[in-house]
């Protein structure tokens, strides 16, 4: 990751990182904001929501907004001048009330491609997009838009997303993630040895090796099901033996439902029972 933002000056790339429901993503994504900003990359983050998906632009507006907002009136002016001013009516609130459904014409999506390359002009851009399963179309279509023509951007876009999980345009979300600027990874689970290392630094340093196994084992390596393993264990007072396995098994099951059941409660039957 530090690799890949240290190369942001060298060209526009997208990575996706892909992967189910409290794999890591958007810790991973955490982790790549701050190294960016450590990097001195601008740094703007949004993420897609269930709630918004129907909401145009909502991603855009998430990116670019705190930041237009505020900037001196002059420094403001400046990035929206020129091309980029097509897309100056986005963030105006006037239009936004006016026409809340926004439009996703080329001349919007041709404004916001120049809003982010004179963004990207006076400093390299790290552009954060978690949830990308759940963004609006608009967003996509300015995702879409932007790719073929970053070739020579100093511009990082890294995007979160899982890939089952039904989207606005589950087509366009494959094209703009095939596109040859862009790669995806796939998070896998944690190993065995990572998951004994976490039981040991988050519950006990005495942990049994069979008992670490066996929670690795029921949770699939999954850091989320882990976690919240963990808070069961410590909530019931297990110890963590290899007598207590048995046990281990049904508190699983539970610590499972509870935080999961939120994140996966909208996928479909099939994926929650795997889960
Ligand atoms: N490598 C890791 N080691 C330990 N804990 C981790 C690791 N990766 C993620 N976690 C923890 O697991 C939990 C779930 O991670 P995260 O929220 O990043 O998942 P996600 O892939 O974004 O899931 P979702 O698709 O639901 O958004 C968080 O509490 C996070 O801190
Ligand atoms: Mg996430």
């Amino acid at each position: 990751m530090s690799d890949l933002i240290g190369a942001t000056g060298g060209g526009g790339r997208l990575l996706a990182i892909e992967g189910p429901p409290g794999i890591g993503k958007t810790a991973l994504l955490a982790e790549a904001k701050s190294l960016g900003q450590q990097a001195g990359l601008q740094v703007l983050a949004a993420r897609g929501s269930e709630l918004e998906r129907s909401f145009s632009y909502g991603v855009v507006r998430q990116l670019f907004e705190p930041l237009l907002a505020t900037l001196p009136a002059e420094e403001r002016a400046e990035l929206l001048a020129g091309a980029a001013a097509l897309a100056a009516p986005l963030f105006e609130p006037a239009a936004l009330a006016a026409d809340p459904g926004g439009d996703s014409s080329l001349a919007t999506l041709h404004g916001l491609y120049w809003l982010t390359a004179n963004l990207a002009a006076r400093r390299p851009l790290l552009l954060v997009l978690d949830d990308l399963h759940w963004s609006d179309l608009p967003s996509l279509r300015w995702l879409a838009y932007l790719l073929p023509r970053m070739e020579g951007l100093p511009v990082l876009l890294l995007g979160g997303l899982r890939p089952e999980e039904p989207g606005e345009d589950a087509t366009l979300l494959a094209q703009i993630v095939s596109d040859p600027l862009a790669a995806a990874i796939r998070l896998a689970p944690l190993s065995v040895e990572a998951a004994t290392l976490l039981l040991h630094d988050r519950l006990s340093a005495e942990a049994e090796e069979s008992f670490c196994g066996a929670c690795h084992a029921d949770t699939a390596g999954n850091p989320l099901l882990l976690r919240e393993l963990v808070h069961a264990i410590a909530d019931e007072g297990l110890a963590p033996v290899e007598a207590s396995v048995p046990r281990l098994r049904e508190l699983a099951a539970r610590a499972g439902s509870r935080a999961v059941s939120l994140r996966l409660s909208r996928l479909p039957p099939a994926a929650t029972a795997l889960a």
